[in-house]
């Protein structure tokens, strides 16, 4: 019996894949490669001494979909795969639209033909309505802003629709709040292709001095600061959510949303103050106009992750800013980096 990670050699999924098989579970992994690397599928082995089943394989195709859950006995999915920038989907909604949709409805057909019954989805904290009301609890209401947020709210639905139509079904949709940090090892972590759009990404790349200064996204919010607050949570500690979560689903629990985040909410200069520290390099910034879409604070309730879950984020501020400096300082190619 194995779990079958989708996306996992990318960020969040490749720190799953260490976490389950660190646990003993069998893990395979598929992934299309479209925003990760082969290398990383090495570097797991590094870490755990255990080479996971690779498949190379868009999820569109619903005959390869098929042909995993034919080659292996997998008794749980854990589904990452999607295409995740808020910019891109602005502008190409179909190309989002039908990978993240589709690729869900194809592992969900093969699933009931392989009567696979455990289902975790990645969604994410831009799942909800924007609010003043802070921090967001899973029962306030929803509304998304672009493609991205939709197609993640639209799966969703769909998953709850699959529930209500069979009752040994059982899935947890997580949704995530920022996650940044890496693995200890300086092994995995978070290596986008091109420019990155996030925060944390984008620092540590201005720290190895790949981009002269960060552009700080306006400082006109009414904040501590005036610059926007985020929860930012450890991967690893995300990775450990993902156990938990699926540790929930034997308690057949059906449809299971919960957020996945610390319920702090640090601003972007007390990011860049706090990285500073902890890395001992200077990161130079300029404050630059808000980008269009973006919230003032956003940070979790973490009441039903704790209660429901038993998970509680564990590791600090400090932490996710050195393991992002550790592993962008190790991998200054990213994975193409020699290790
Ligand atoms: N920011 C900057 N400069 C940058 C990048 C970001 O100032 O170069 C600021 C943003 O304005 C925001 C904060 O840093 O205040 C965090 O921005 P990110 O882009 O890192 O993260 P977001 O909260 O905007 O979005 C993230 C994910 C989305 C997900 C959302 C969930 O990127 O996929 O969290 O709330 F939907």
């Amino acid at each position: 019996m194995a779990v079958l990670v989708t996306g996992g050699l990318g960020y969040i999924g490749s720190h799953t894949a260490v976490a389950l098989i660190e646990k003993g579970i069998k893990v395979v992994i598929c992934d299309d490669l479209s925003n990760s690397d082969i290398n990383a599928l090495d570097r797991i082995f590094k870490i755990t001494n255990v080479r996971p089943k690779f498949h190379k394989t868009d999820l569109k195709d619903y005959k390869k979909t098929e042909l995993i859950f034919k080659r292996n006995s997998i008794d749980a999915v854990i589904h990452f795969a999607g295409y995740k920038a808020v910019g891109e989907s602005v502008e190409k909604p179909v190309m989002y639209y039908e990978n993240n949709l589709l690729s869900t409805l194809n592992l969900l057909k093969a699933m009931k033909k392989f009567n696979v019954k455990n289902f975790v989805f990645s969604s994410s904290a831009t799942v909800y309505k924007v609010s003043d009301i802070m921090p967001l609890k899973e029962n306030f209401p929803l509304a998304q802003t672009n493609p991205y947020g939709r197609s993640k709210y639209f799966i969703e639905e769909i998953l709850h629709d699959v529930c209500i139509s069979d009752k040994n079904m059982n899935v947890a949709a997580l949704r995530y709040f920022n996650p940044i940090g890496a693995h200890k090892s300086g092994l995995l972590g978070e290596n986008p292709n091109g420019i990155p759009n996030n925060l944390m990404p984008f620092i540590t790349k201005v720290a190895i001095g790949k981009f002269d200064k960060l552009k700080v996204f306006g400082n006109d919010y009414p904040t501590k600061d005036g610059t926007g607050v985020r929860d930012y949570i450890h991967v690893l500690d995300l990775a450990k959510g993902h156990i938990c979560a699926l540790e929930k689903l034997k308690e057949k629990p059906g449809f299971f949303v919960c957020n996945l985040g610390t319920g702090k909410g640090y601003s972007v200069l007390e990011i860049v103050k706090e990285f500073e520290k902890q890395s001992g390099v200077e990161i130079p910034y300029e404050i630059t106009k808000r980008r269009p879409g973006d919230i003032a604070e956003c940070y979790a309730d973490c009441e039903k992750a704790e209660k429901e879950l038993g998970f509680k984020a564990e590791y600090s501020l400090a932490d996710m800013c050195r393991d992002s400096w550790n592993f962008q300082k190790n991998n200054p190619e990213g994975y193409k980096s020699v290790q």
